[in-house]
């Protein structure tokens, strides 16, 4: 009785069918190797993690945040985007802080789109884009992202009739892998300026990038009509701070802020100092945990190539994106590879029907944990 229509078209998670294939192999001896979660394993900075401790000790912070407060992050966030992506912004109109980029999206949507409007959503995609979609009372335009287009959509295929408010993107892509170039960027803005469409960008694995690959932003095709949403969860390892910004389109960050204003009081001022900090530091510190996924990504990629499955080494992102050999339902794959052998993966069916057929490992174990979830699953019995 006590559901309203909008929570109930809120999808359901197949994760759950993860648990508890998880708790059955727990159950029965077995050691779990969980690379289902895309949840950072890396400490923060040192340095970050010594401002907010600092600030826990400074009653200033205790009193609810007001807008003049977030200053701080917001000029952090400014002078990051300038410094990383040649962007300029003004820090009083085009930043907003953020309880995380996912808390951002679903009231960016709240914020710049009316129900029934249409949005283009890729599949595969980060599921809680579907509840976020679901909440705002959005039509769904699929964006279908196929290996042979390197998981970038087609956007030529957008049928003429589709007037979608919202196009939205990731890259680094969650689950994917993929990367996306500046001059697909180009395109992507100027096809949404030409329609009236908002270009969303959620970008939260803007600095986990490998090699000498550097992730390009939205944001450097104009920020009129492009709003970003950058976080500090995967970045930074600061997940649990629910820390990130958004930046872009002046109206857009003002529709939110409004939207905002009446749901919450933007984070902790610890937090927000810390993440400020966080934004500032020299590429060496900040981008340590970079190389840690690199490191582990190198140890999974020939191994799986090892045993003849067919995945592209990613560029970027803490995942890899994998076609499981003669497997059409991912589900059942996962399910039985978790209980069978305690490798707890994540189903590509989870991402949407485009990712059927795929598994998604997330990079969050050593690299002799990867090659031994590697091992097991050439063990594994059909
Ligand atoms: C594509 C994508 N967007 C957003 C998030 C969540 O970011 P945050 O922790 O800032 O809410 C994730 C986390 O996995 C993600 O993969």
């Amino acid at each position: 009785m006590w559901s309203s229509r909008r929570a109930a078209a809120v999808p359901g998670s197949v994760f759950s069918l993860m648990d508890a294939a998880k708790s059955r192999a727990r159950g029965r001896g077995l050691d779990i190797i969980d690379l289902s979660i895309g949840s950072s394993d890396l400490q923060p900075p040192e340095l970050v993690l010594e401002a907010l401790r600092q600030a826990t000790h400074d009653p200033a912070t205790y009193r609810y945040p007001l807008f003049s407060d977030t200053q701080p992050l917001r000029d952090a966030a400014a002078a990051y985007l300038k410094r990383r992506f040649g962007v300029t912004l003004n820090a009083d109109t085009e930043v907003l802080p953020l309880i995380g980029a996912q808390e951002g999206l679903a009231h960016l949507l709240l914020a710049v789109t009316d129900p029934g409007d249409s949005i283009l959503l890729p599949d595969p995609c980060y599921p809680p884009y579907l509840g976020a979609v679901a909440v705002a009372g959005l039509n769904i335009v699929t964006l279908p992202l196929l290996p042979e287009r390197g998981f970038l959509p087609d956007l030529n295929a957008v049928p003429d009739d589709a007037n979608p408010r919202v196009l939205l993107l990731n890259y680094p892509n969650n689950p994917t892998s993929a990367v996306a170039t500046p001059s697909f960027f180009q395109q992507a803005a100027q096809w949404c300026r030409e329609r009236g469409t908002l270009l969303i960008h959620d970008h939260p694995y803007a600095e986990l990038t490998f090699g000498d690959y550097r992730a390009p932003s939205a944001l450097e095709a104009g920020t009129a009509g492009v709003v970003e949403l950058h976080s500090l969860s995967k970045t930074h390892h600061m997940g649990g701070f629910r820390v990130g910004f958004a930046a872009g389109d002046a109206q857009a960050i003002a529709a939110l802020a409004r939207v905002k204003g009446a749901i919450d009081f933007h984070p902790y001022l610890g937090i927000q100092y810390a993440a400020a900090l966080a934004l500032g530091l020299p590429d060496e510190v900040g981008r340590a945990g970079a190389g840690v996924f690199q490191a582990r990504r190198d140890a999974l990629i020939p191994a799986l190539h090892g045993i003849g499955w067919e995945v592209q080494p990613p560029q970027a992102s803490m995942y890899a994106w994998a076609r499981v050999p003669n497997v059409t339902d991912s589900l059942a794959y996962a399910v039985r590879a978790a209980e069978q052998t305690g490798v707890a993966l994540s189903p590509g069916r989870a991402f949407g029907e485009r990712g059927e057929g795929f598994v998604r490992f997330a990079l969050v174990q050593p690299p002799e944990q990867l090659r031994e979830a590697v091992k097991r699953l050439a063990e594994m019995k059909e």
